[in-house]
């Protein structure tokens, strides 16, 4: 849908605004404090993400890669590396997905707080749009309990998308190898999601007002996402989703390292940036 823009690179590692797409996800994932990551993506592109993020080890987190050879899926991330995941749960986020709000991270922690844990249930995030029919959306009965997920449905039963961010527990991979795949040949997320519903062991968050979730699938998208990164950034200076300074705010660099990342810029605004909340008190 992106073409030509992504005949040269994957979509992923094209900027929104001033950096790679893929730095928004990875930062959702450090506010929710995760600190091991499975990079998947396809034979060609893997390569270039890690150019670009190396072990991960300058941020203080350990980033592994995993080719998915053929376009099998999402839920297929699950079963490419079953030793990434082990008996631990598991955040999944999608490379072109774009969250931002206050409060973010009380929101992602309350996903995976010890009691979701200890019931093994799975979290998914909606957010209320304009055009439900090009996504997953999710429909609650009266009680407020979900009652059907539904992938790109014709006649949507509500106006919740479920975005591309999701907390599963381990059983996860179980699911996911008795999935069979969909009409168009892919093992879809929507039916892991389904199977947490029939088992009762679903929840969803909802972003709300005053929170964005903007996705990156056609070229108008990208560019509002872009136009509203640079907005929000030129108002408060503040940087959304910089990956360093998330690090450095979460302890996982210190000081010393941040000011080593603001040096691979030199004298230029990302770089400036990083020096600034290096001075800054914490
Ligand atoms: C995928 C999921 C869909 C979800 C969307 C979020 O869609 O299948 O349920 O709402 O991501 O970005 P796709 O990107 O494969 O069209």
């Amino acid at each position: 849908r992106l073409y030509p823009a992504t005949k040269p690179v994957v979509k992923q590692l094209l900027p929104i605004y001033d950096k790679p797409m893929v730095y928004y996800p990875l930062s959702v994932l450090m506010l929710a404090g995760v600190r091991e990551i499975l990079l998947i993506s396809t034979p060609t592109d893997i390569d270039r993400f890690k150019e670009l993020l190396g072990t991960g080890n300058e941020l203080g987190l350990s980033i592994e890669y995993q080719v998915q050879e053929q376009p099998r899926g999402i839920a297929e991330a699950f079963i490419l590396d079953t030793n990434f995941i082990g008996q631990q749960p598991v955040w999944l986020i999608l490379g072109d997905n774009f969250f931002y709000g206050h409060d973010i991270e009380k929101k992602l922690s309350s996903a995976c707080s010890a009691d979701r844990i200890e019931s093994h249930s799975a979290t998914i995030f909606g957010y209320p749009v304009s055009d439900p029919g090009r996504y997953g959306v999710v429909s609650f009965s009266n009680e407020n309990k979900v009652a059907e997920i539904e992938e790109k449905p014709e006649k949507p039963k509500s106006n919740i998308a479920v975005t591309g961010l999701y907390f599963y527990p381990a059983s996860v991979v179980d699911i996911v190898k008795s999935l069979k795949p969909s009409a168009r040949g892919e093992l879809e997320i929507t039916d892991v999601n389904r199977e947490y519903v029939k088992r009762n062991q679903l929840h969803v968050e909802i972003f709300g007002r005053g929170f964005a979730w903007l996705d990156a699938g056609t070229h108008d998208s990208m560019l509002e996402a872009s136009n509203f990164v640079q907005i929000v950034q030129k108002r408060q200076g503040l940087n959304i989703a910089c990956i360093e300074e998330i690090a450095y705010r979460k302890n996982y660099i210190d000081k010393a390292q941040l000011m080593k990342l603001a040096s691979l810029y030199g004298d230029q605004p990302y770089g400036n940036y990083l020096r600034s909340i290096a001075e800054k008190e914490k």
